[in-house]
């Protein structure tokens, strides 16, 4: 009897733990599906972000580097916290080259297949 009723509480605590991840997970905001970042002066970059959330697997592949907060990445340039064409360079240029070389699916490495002139 003792033990059935501790095979029963730790059936509830796997239940429940599992329902609070399956919560947290439901309640992390993803953001927006499509997002387009100021490219300066050659225009515009349109930016998959879900696609990405996707090909990246982890957040922080990019977020570590800027938080989860739109318009972040001109601010922080603004301040001089990121330098420009940092994002550019050591995030988006960088992993799809290292996909390229590996032959792996990957973006785009060209200046006018990221900014468009509209
Ligand atoms: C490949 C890079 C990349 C990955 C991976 C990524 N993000 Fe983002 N995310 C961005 C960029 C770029 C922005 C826009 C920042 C700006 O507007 O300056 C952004 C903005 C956001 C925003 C705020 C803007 C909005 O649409 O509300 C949220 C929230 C966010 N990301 C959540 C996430 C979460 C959650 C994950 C992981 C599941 C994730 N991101 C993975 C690049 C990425
Ligand atoms: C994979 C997409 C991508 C490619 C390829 C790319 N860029 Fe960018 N570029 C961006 C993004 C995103 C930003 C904004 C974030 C940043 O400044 O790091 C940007 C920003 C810039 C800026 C504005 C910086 C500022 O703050 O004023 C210039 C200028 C620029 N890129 C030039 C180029 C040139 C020239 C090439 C080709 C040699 C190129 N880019 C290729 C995505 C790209
Ligand atoms: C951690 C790796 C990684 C980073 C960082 C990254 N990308 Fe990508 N990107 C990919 C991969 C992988 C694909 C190909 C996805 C596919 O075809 O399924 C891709 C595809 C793309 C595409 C083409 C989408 C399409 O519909 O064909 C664009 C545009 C793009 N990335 C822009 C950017 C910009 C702008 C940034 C920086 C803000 C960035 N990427 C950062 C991995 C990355």
């Amino acid at each position: 009897m003792r033990s059935r009723i501790g095979f029963l509480f730790i059936v509830l605590l796997v239940v429940t733990s599992a329902y609070a991840v399956a919560q947290q997970d439901a309640a992390a905001p993803a953001g927006a599906a499509k997002i387009t970042l100021d490219g300066g002066f050659i225009g515009n970059v349109p930016f998959p972000h879900h696609l990405h959330q996707k090909s990246a697997g982890d957040c922080k592949a990019c977020h570590q580097l800027y938080p989860q907060e739109k318009g972040v990445i001109g601010s922080l340039k603004e301040t001089g916290k990121l330098k420009k064409q940092q994002v550019m360079n050591s995030q988006c240029i960088s992993c799809h080259k290292e996909n390229q070389t590996a032959g792996k699916p990957a973006g785009p490495t060209q200046c006018n297949k990221c900014h468009q002139r509209s």
